[in-house]
């Protein structure tokens, strides 16, 4: 048995006529810049996200990049994220030429430690990135609580957890802004790069829609410098088709999470721990063992897909070297690097799929 990391071609199977159909409307119109489609999906994710305004975007990271520089940051401004993310998120600050902080993580779900944000609070500091991993929130209340006491945006870095709450609270709606993701590897993906930013700040919403358009409004006059941001109407119109599905897809990824976890427990395996506040929707199912690189060679062997997110932290990338400041020890990144692991999690794995992956990662870790 073969068990990918992932399998877009088993859920494009199950729409693809519908798939089809949308892509051909879009055709057929020829609106190929913005247009309806756009427009309804930037309403249909607002409201699911249970905000106000959305903004379609070319990938998450244009996403975060617009929301910087609508915000005004850039040099000579601090903004505070954590190191154990994605790229994107710490990328963002530095092209806006501010100074990314890093700070550390909390072990148990890998974001950000929110007990170590103040002390990395200066005159500087514009704004704080919390970036919900893997599919869950970071614990939003005392970040919150932190932003208001000293006065600091956030944007919230919900790539990996659309549609995913806190307290109820849906991802991107309690920061200044959010933004998502639609790289294709998301729980909602489509089929390439795209994104988008919500908001419910009716102010901001207008000035990252000139921004994702050059900074032009009306055409021609430049009234901040913006980029090319926009949303593909195609995407558009192929998310919006999935859009009906994402509930389900996310419930189905929880299912198999549950699967894994009881197949793990009582072993040596650390399974991904839920803070009761939340509801993941478990974008990756990540384990932490202690010697990765023999499980990574034995479900290499069985062919079962595994991936490291993410190999190295922020702090030590190389391009940040002398370009970022860390507050405080970053062990605990440091550790999580070396020893997470991502199965397979996706909503179209049968029981039998995720029985053959348990026995080999069971195989791998348990001591005889
Ligand atoms: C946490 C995080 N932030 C930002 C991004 C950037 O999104 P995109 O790949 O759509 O540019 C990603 C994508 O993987 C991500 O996981």
């Amino acid at each position: 048995m073969k068990v990918p990391l992932l399998d877009l071609k088993a859920q494009y199977a199950t729409i693809k006529n519908e798939v089809l159909a949308a892509v051909n409307d879009v055709l057929d119109s020829q609106v190929c810049i913005l247009g309806p489609k756009v427009a309804e999906l930037e309403q249909s994710i607002a409201a699911l996200s249970d905000c106000k305004f959305g903004v379609g975007v070319s990938s998450g990271t244009d996403a975060l990049l617009a929301s910087l520089m609508a915000l005004d940051i850039g040099p000579g401004d601090e903004v505070i994220t954590s190191t154990f993310t994605f790229f994107a998120t710490a990328g963002c600050i530095s092209r806006t030429g501010a100074l990314p902080v890093f700070v550390d993580i909390d072990p148990r779900n890998y974001n950000m430690n929110p007990s170590l944000i103040e002390e990395a609070i200066t005159p500087r500091t514009k704004a704080i990135i919390p970036v919900h991993l893997y599919g869950q929130m970071c614990d939003m209340d005392p970040i919150m609580e932190i932003a208001k006491r000293h006065n600091l945006y956030v944007i919230e870095d919900a790539a990996q957890a659309i549609s995913s709450t806190y307290k109820g609270r849906k991802a991107g709606s309690i920061g200044t802004v959010g933004c998502f993701s639609f790289f294709p590897s998301k729980n909602l993906g489509g089929a390439g790069d795209g994104g988008m930013v919500v908001t419910n700040d009716p102010a901001l919403h207008e000035r990252l829609t000139v921004m994702r358009a050059h900074g032009s409004k009306p055409k021609y006059y430049h009234k901040y410098v913006g980029g090319n941001f926009r949303l593909d109407p195609l995407q558009a119109a192929i998310l919006l088709v999935k859009l009906p599905y994402l509930d389900a897809w996310s419930a189905a990824r929880r299912r198999n999470a549950d699967l894994y976890d009881q197949a793990f427990a009582g072993s040596n395996i650390q399974t991904p721990w839920i803070n009761p506040d939340c509801v993941s929707i478990f974008n990756q199912y990540v384990i932490r063992v202690s010697d990765r690189e023999m499980l990574i060679q034995v479900l290499k062997q069985e062919s079962v897909g595994s991936e490291v997110y993410y190999p190295v932290p922020m702090h030590q990338q190389e391009c940040f070297a002398g370009k970022c400041r860390t507050h405080g020890s970053m062990i605990e990144s440091e550790l999580a690097a070396k020893t997470v692991l991502a199965l397979p999690i996706y909503p179209e794995l049968t029981n039998e799929m995720i029985m053959f992956v348990c026995g080999a990662v069971l195989e791998a870790t348990v001591p005889a």
